[in-house]
């Protein structure tokens, strides 16, 4: 009986970090990964896109490490906004809107162009979980 019950938890642990696996996370992984300042490794994914690591009330544009934030979004990081819930969500479903509606500058353009129908506010609760 010990030994068996050791296995489960063993394997629940392992089982952990399939968080990671989160099918929404799939639309997001080809461009971002999600990184500890210690270097672990908490979501696989490209560098053509900030690391996303503790993005939930992050300031916007303050990954250090990421050299290709567009003027915009550098633009309305100046502002001092952070990723809420409702920034996030609202950034996802139409980048340029978002940007536009932050900065007050009707030609603002993010450079990710990406447009989430649905599913935002679960991506945000993936990666503030994954981040504590
Ligand atoms: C094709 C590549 C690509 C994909 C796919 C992508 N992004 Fe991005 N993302 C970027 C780039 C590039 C930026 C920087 C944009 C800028 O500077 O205007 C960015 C910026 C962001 C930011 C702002 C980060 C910061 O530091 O302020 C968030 C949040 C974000 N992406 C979330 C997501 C999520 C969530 C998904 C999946 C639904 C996703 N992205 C999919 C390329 C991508």
């Amino acid at each position: 009986m010990k030994p068996f019950l050791a296995l489960t938890l063993a394997g629940l642990t392992a089982a952990t970090p399939l968080l990671a696996e989160d099918p929404r996370w799939r639309d997001c992984r080809t461009c971002h990964a999600v990184e500890a300042p210690d270097g672990t490794v908490l979501a696989r994914g490209g560098r053509s896109g900030p690391n996303l690591y503790g993005i939930s009330n992050r300031a916007l544009a303050a990954d250090s490490g990421f050299r290709f934030y567009s003027a915009d979004l550098r633009a309305a990081g100046a502002t001092g906004a952070r990723w809420s819930e409702e920034n996030f969500i609202a950034y996802l479903t139409s980048p340029d809107r978002f940007l536009r509606a932050v900065t007050g500058n009707p030609q603002a353009e993010s450079g990710m162009h990406v447009e989430l129908r649905s599913g935002a506010r679960e991506i945000y609760a993936f990666l503030r979980d994954l981040s504590q």
